[in-house]
């Protein structure tokens, strides 16, 4: 920590007060501080793992001039989290008997039919309201409710009732309060923080050199990005934590910088952020983006989290293996770098020291000789972890492919390279499909798969030579559907 004494309370915008906290457990979760202190329960607990949305909240931040309005889902958020932050609930967008447009909405198509989900519906379309600009699509509504299960299967009027608010929409009164809601942000104090005592605390620190001498005293904290994972160890696996360094407040790690070689993703960007990064590399990346959980787990969710955590059913991990990226650590003030690959040990276990954390990710733009596809499979479209992921990277020469990298997630206890398929692919021609077979069968011999609850063994292997198929098939150009909307336009 720095020298100015790190402040001891978070301090957050709620119902127009500054408010601070101390004393609180550091895995309390905001959703039990909201329904259980704050007499909140207007925000519902639903799955209580990040699935469904009841509990989608809003969390305005200032982004210099301006306010972003982000969805959360209040389930796995822990409070520190929204230090800095103004809290908006289901409770505070009416004013008076004046429902807010898009609740009237709601009322006017029939789009609420029970009081459970409804709560969440109509935040995530307040954020939508106010951070897609005045348009609406139906995609975009869509996007913007891929995290909120209606039970009852009622959508269409739900979409509807957004569609007749959103597009073209009027100002609001959170558009007239804005510089002030800015100005009130700005004004919150920054600096360390750390609540709690040297053996239970929840902290975040304010700068690098910050979180380096505080994670060399306590080795043992557990680091936290957006509490998409670690969240679940507390309200799934009932694990008290008692020692959390959070990482959002640190600004230069949250940033990502792009040039013509490649893109810098700072490990505490959200994946939100980095969604416009990784579609300037490959649009295949923004589609894997645009499918990675909901929009809320999107702007909680940090691209160091998804690579610390070791998943090997993650996706970044594969996407980003085959186009040779690498990964940055860093420990106690100097950096070290790997190919990405290189940090997956085995299952559970990555190449990360003690109180070493992953720093950034370096992702090369593939050379124009050479081609990229990337592709997830999993049981439904959104809101849905992979059963497998390919991502293909192939140097070409002419028509003939003289290099390859191929990684593949859900098929081995890490995210993992293919290399007998890689070696089979060297000399394939992509006009001839035959000489695609070796690589397909090699995948036999790279894995072997699990079955679980997503997916068999025999599946995964099955999909896993499929998608070597279908990668060499859209690179060679040929005009097949290979899609799903092209797909359903051929039907
Ligand atoms: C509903 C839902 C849907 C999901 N869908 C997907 C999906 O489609 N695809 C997918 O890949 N994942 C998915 N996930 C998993 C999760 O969202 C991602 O893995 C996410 O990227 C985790 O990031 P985080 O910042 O929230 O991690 P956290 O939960 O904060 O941390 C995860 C782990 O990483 C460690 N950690 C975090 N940051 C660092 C760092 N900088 N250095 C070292 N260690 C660090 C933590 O200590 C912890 O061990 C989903 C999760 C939920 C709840
Ligand atoms: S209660 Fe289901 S997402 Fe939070
Ligand atoms: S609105 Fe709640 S189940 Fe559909």
């Amino acid at each position: 920590m720095t020298d100015r004494p790190a402040r001891a309370e978070i301090s957050f915008r709620f119902r127009g007060r500054d408010v601070s906290l101390k004393g609180f457990p550091p895995d309390r979760m905001l959703l039990d501080w909201l329904r259980e202190e704050a007499g909140a329960r207007g925000t519902k607990e639903g799955c209580a793992e990040g699935d469904c949305g009841a509990c989608t909240v809003v969390l305005c931040r200032e982004r210099g001039r301006w306010a972003s309005y982000e969805p959360v889902n209040a389930c796995i958020l822990m409070l520190g989290q929204i230090d800095g932050a103004e809290l908006l609930t289901v409770e505070d967008l009416a004013q008076g008997e004046n429902l807010h447009p898009v609740q009237q909405a709601l009322v006017d198509f029939h789009g609420s039919q029970c009081g459970f989900c409804t709560p969440g519906v109509v935040m995530s379309l307040f954020a939508h309201y106010h951070d897609f600009g005045d348009a609406a699509s139906r995609e975009s509504v869509n996007a913007a409710l891929a995290g909120n299960l209606c039970r009852c299967t009622g959508y269409r009027p739900i979409v509807e009732a957004a569609l007749s608010v959103i597009d073209g929409r009027p100002s609001d009164r959170f558009d007239e309060d804005e510089p002030q809601r800015v100005a009130a942000l700005q004004a919150l104090p920054s600096g360390d923080l750390f609540v709690g005592d040297q053996t239970s605390f929840f902290a975040a620190p304010a700068t690098e050199g910050s979180l380096v001498a505080l994670y060399e005293a306590h080795p043992d904290a557990v680091l936290l990005g957006g509490a998409t994972d670690v969240g679940l160890w507390v309200t799934k696996r009932l694990q008290r934590l008692r020692k959390i360094i959070w990482l959002g407040r640190i600004a230069a790690f949250n940033m990502n910088l792009s040039d013509g070689d490649g893109v810098r993703l700072g490990a505490g960007s959200s994946l939100q952020a980095a969604l416009g990064h990784l579609a300037s590399i490959h649009s295949d990346l923004l589609v894997i983006m645009s499918r990675f959980g909901s929009w809320q787990v999107r702007v909680s969710g940090t691209v160091g989290g998804n690579i610390a955590n070791g998943s090997p059913i993650g996706d970044l991990a594969p996407a980003l293996i085959a186009l040779e990226s690498r990964v940055e650590l860093r420990k106690g003030g100097v950096s070290r770098e790997m190919p990405l690959e290189a940090f997956f040990l085995g299952y559970g276990k990555q190449d990360r020291r003690s109180s070493e954390y992953v720093r950034s990710l370096y992702v090369p733009r593939p050379r124009p000789h050479q081609a990229y596809r990337a592709y997830k499979v999993s049981k439904r479209f959104d809101e849905d972890i992979s059963a497998v992921m390919g991502a293909f990277r192939l140097d070409l020469d002419g028509r003939r492919v003289t290099a390859a990298r191929v990684a593949y997630g859900g098929m081995a206890a890490t995210p993992k390279r293919a290399a007998a398929c890689e070696a089979a692919l060297i000399g394939a021609s992509l006009d001839d499909p035959a000489t695609w077979e070796a690589a397909k069968a090699a995948i036999a011999a790279d894995f072997t798969p699990l079955s679980d609850m997503r997916a068999s063994a025999a599946y995964r292997l099955t999909v896993a030579a499929q998608l070597v198929t279908r990668a060499l098939t859209e690179i060679s150009g040929a005009a097949v559907p290979t899609r799903l909307g092209e797909l359903r336009a051929a039907e």
